[in-house]
């Protein structure tokens, strides 16, 4: 049995902030954050917007599309780092709002958060335990950030994206491949409440490590990269994303980019950036995309579908 995503939803606050406005906040530029991130602006939540209630609004929406009702839900998953409160799970906060009977959990996997929910999501499919999975990513980093510090408050962003996943005997998640390795813990962290990051190390780990992914999952499925319509990547630094593009040698116009909008949103990025690319038509019913993402812990992973 296959995983298909029947349907997919997204949320994003309608608070903008632009490079213009952090200019005003801290020691940047514009032009410094283009040039670095390829971002230009984030979508940043009110305080009574929570990482539950973009689920929430990403989910009705992606119910909405799927064409099933909530009661055909038969799990919940959650990808999030910012959690409303430690429990109960964001999922079940979600669940109960919907009146969703299902067992219901959250998955943090940090940026690779929603890769992490799809690969586990696809299990229960295909083992035959699920039918009908609701697989969210939602975050709101704005209350994880120290707005005096340039070197990451400019690159963060909050929002929800998210998909439902259905059993289906024809297509749908072909392989999913999720890594992780603690070692380099130091060099993206949350300390005392904020995000600490050392970006330079960092980026270089993940342009590699996103690399030897690509050629693992085309490997794995004896795949060549010419079969790839759309690389729907995790949404950290524009420069990150054409690197990944480069290895798969797919113009950036087979890539779903949405960091100059959205900046970076964690575990949400991935099913916001899908979302978007499925309603405009971009994304089409066959095609083969890959999903990738890279993040804290340090964790990553791909997934790679028929949609
Ligand atoms: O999603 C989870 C995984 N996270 C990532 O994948 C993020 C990976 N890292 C990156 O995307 C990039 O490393 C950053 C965008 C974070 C930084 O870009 P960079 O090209 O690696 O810059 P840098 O950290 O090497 O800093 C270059 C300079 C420094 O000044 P000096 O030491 O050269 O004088 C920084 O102090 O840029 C300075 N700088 C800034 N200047 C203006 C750092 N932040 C800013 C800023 N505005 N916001």
């Amino acid at each position: 049995m296959y995983s298909r995503i029947i349907g997919t939803g997204s949320y994003l606050p309608k608070k903008i902030l632009t490079n213009k406005n952090l200019e005003s906040m801290v020691d940047t530029t514009d032009e410094w954050i283009v040039e670095r991130t390829g971002i230009k602006q984030r979508h940043i939540a009110e305080d009574t917007e929570s990482t539950s209630s973009m689920a929430i609004n990403a989910s009705i929406d992606a119910i909405e599309s799927s064409g099933i009702s909530s009661k055909d839900i038969d799990l919940v998953i959650v990808a999030t780092t910012t959690p409303d409160q430690i429990f109960p799970s964001t999922a079940c906060i979600v669940q109960n709002k919907l009146n969703i009977v299902a067992p219901a959990f959250d998955v943090q996997a940090a940026c690779t958060g929603f890769i992490y929910a799809l690969s586990v999501a696809d299990n229960y499919i295909r083992t035959g335990m699920s039918k009908n999975i609701l697989v969210i990513g939602s975050e709101k980093y704005s209350n994880l950030l120290d707005w005096n510090d340039r070197s990451t408050c400019v690159l963060f962003g909050d929002g929800a994206g998210a998909v439902i996943l259905s059993a289906d005997s024809s297509q749908g998640i072909i392989s999913s491949h999720i890594h992780a390795d603690g070692q380099y813990n130091d060099l993206l962290s949350v300390e005392n409440n904020q995000i600490k990051m050392k970006g330079n190390e960092v980026f270089k780990v993940a342009v590699n490590t996103l690399s030897k992914l690509v050629d693992e999952t085309l490997l794995n499925n004896n795949m060549d990269k010419t079969s790839i319509d759309w690389l729907v990547p995790h949404q950290a630094n524009l420069r990150i994303i054409k690197a990944a593009a480069k290895k798969l040698s797919l113009p950036l116009d087979q890539v779903v980019i949405t960091v100059d909008n959205h900046a970076n949103t964690s575990a949400a990025s991935i099913p916001l950036a899908l979302n978007e690319a499925v309603k405009d038509g971009r994304i089409k019913e066959d095609q083969v995309l890959l999903l990738e993402a890279f993040g804290s812990g340090f964790t990553w992973g791909s997934v790679l579908l028929r949609y």
